[in-house]
């Protein structure tokens, strides 16, 4: 469902790019517009089969991100989310979202931008967005692959657990953060 092939040339000059932290004024939060919700399946496919897969087997990460994942039930899904995005020049890179109870559904950075301070600017936004509407706890399932870095941010693994996802068990942590 990628909404890119692989021979785009903005994809090709991003491979390029060299892999320096970001300056925070490269960084942009924003709310996603509509028509973005395909943009975020890229995000979302490269985090899951590009990073996440290092705590995975094949057949875990093709069930928690299938290639051919219906494209309308995806644009309901992230219409729902309401999610903020990090754009960084004109791509988006990243995105999260907040739900009123405290609980974070998404949390994404595309494989190509990790380790460059994209999921901090992500989460700091996040946590002054809850501090704000005076939301007294985070909650999030966090993937294996996310758990140092919610850890980093002061997130506590309850317990770990196993959800089934499209008949595939895949292992991750309720982590929890008090505001
Ligand atoms: C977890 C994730 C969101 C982090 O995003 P990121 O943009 O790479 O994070 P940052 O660059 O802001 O990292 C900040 C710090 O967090 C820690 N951190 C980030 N990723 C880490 C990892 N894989 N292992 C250990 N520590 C990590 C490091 O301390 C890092 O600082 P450093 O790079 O100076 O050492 C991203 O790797 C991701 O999308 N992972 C796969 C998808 C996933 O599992 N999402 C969570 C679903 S709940």
């Amino acid at each position: 469902m990628s909404s890119r092939s692989a021979s785009d040339p903005i994809l090709e000059v991003q491979k390029t790019l060299p892999q320096l932290p970001l300056k925070k004024s490269e960084i942009v939060i924003r709310e996603l517009k509509d028509g973005e919700e395909c943009i975020l399946w890229d995000v979302f496919y490269s985090a899951v089969h590009d990073v996440a897969a290092r705590h995975y087997s094949q057949a875990q990460v093709d069930a928690w991100a299938p290639e051919n994942l219906d494209k309308t039930y995806w644009v309901e899904r992230i219409r729902k989310l309401q999610p903020f995005v990090a754009q960084s020049g004109d791509m988006i890179v990243g995105y999260t979202d907040l739900q009123p109870s405290g609980f974070i559904d998404h949390f994404f950075v595309s494989g190509n931008w990790g380790r460059r301070g994209v999921g901090t600017a992500l989460m700091t936004h996040l946590i002054k967005t809850a501090e704000n509407q005076k939301i007294p706890l985070l909650s999030a399932f966090v993937s294996l692959a996310a758990q140092s870095f919610f850890q980093k941010f002061g997130f506590e693994i309850i317990k770990h657990q196993t959800q089934l996802v499209r008949g595939v068990e895949i292992e991750n942590a309720h982590m929890t953060k008090n505001l």
